[in-house]
């Protein structure tokens, strides 16, 4: 006789690889306080650069790695600072690299909650839009409703983690994002 495995797995990318990254502690605050049932696995962005001549059936060991992490998942949970005002570029490439194959992207329809955070009260605003619109043309499946930026991060952080007073906007977003995220099917014996 089979079962079904019940649990939602979601990947958390950050976008930026700094050691005390604000982004980064998002992540980690929202996964100690995750709903019952539902997983968070934080996925390492320094993959290559991306380059099409080395994309297809040889692409590099980390980026298969990464796609079949993302493919094996139930949504994905992106917490990104802005740099100059746009994405920065760690994220991006690890988007351009889960965007391939063109039609056959692990991302295709994968439900994708989008947070920014920011030192500044603006709270990486313009950085969430163009990941936004990244995410369109894929086409990802972006979370609906309010959108949760992060302003004034620096002082919400406790013990590395953003402190659990400023996480609920951020985990009725996240309720939103386990919603409308398909758990995996995993038969038991
Ligand atoms: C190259 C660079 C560009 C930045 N540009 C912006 C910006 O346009 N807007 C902003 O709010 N913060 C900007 N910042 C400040 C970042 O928000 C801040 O360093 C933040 O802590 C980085 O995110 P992290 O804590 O996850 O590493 C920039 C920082 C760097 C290093």
């Amino acid at each position: 006789m089979h079962g079904v495995g019940t649990s939602t797995r979601l990947v958390g990318l950050a976008g930026s690889l700094r050691k005390a990254s604000y982004s980064r502690a998002t992540l980690l605050a929202l996964r100690e306080h995750l709903p019952g049932a539902v997983k968070l696995e934080i996925c390492d962005l320094r993959l290559p650069l991306y380059n099409e001549d080395e994309d297809g059936a040889a692409s590099p060991h980390d980026v298969r790695l990464f796609r079949d992490t993302i493919g094996a998942s139930d949504g994905v949970v992106i917490a990104t600072p802005e740099y100059n005002h746009g994405i920065p570029g760690v994220l991006k490439n690890a988007l351009d690299w889960a965007s391939r194959p063109f039609g056959k992207s692990v991302l295709i329809d994968k439900p994708v909650l989008v947070i920014s955070v920011s030192p500044a009260f603006t709270g990486g605003v313009r950085a969430q839009a163009q990941v936004n619109e990244t995410l369109l043309s894929i086409p990802a499946r972006i979370v609906a409703g309010p959108q949760v930026v992060i302003g004034g991060v620096a002082a919400k952080i406790k013990d590395g983690m953003l402190d659990q007073a400023f996480l609920g906007f951020t985990l009725q977003a996240l309720e939103r994002l386990v919603a409308i995220s398909r758990p995996t099917s995993r038969a038991v014996q």
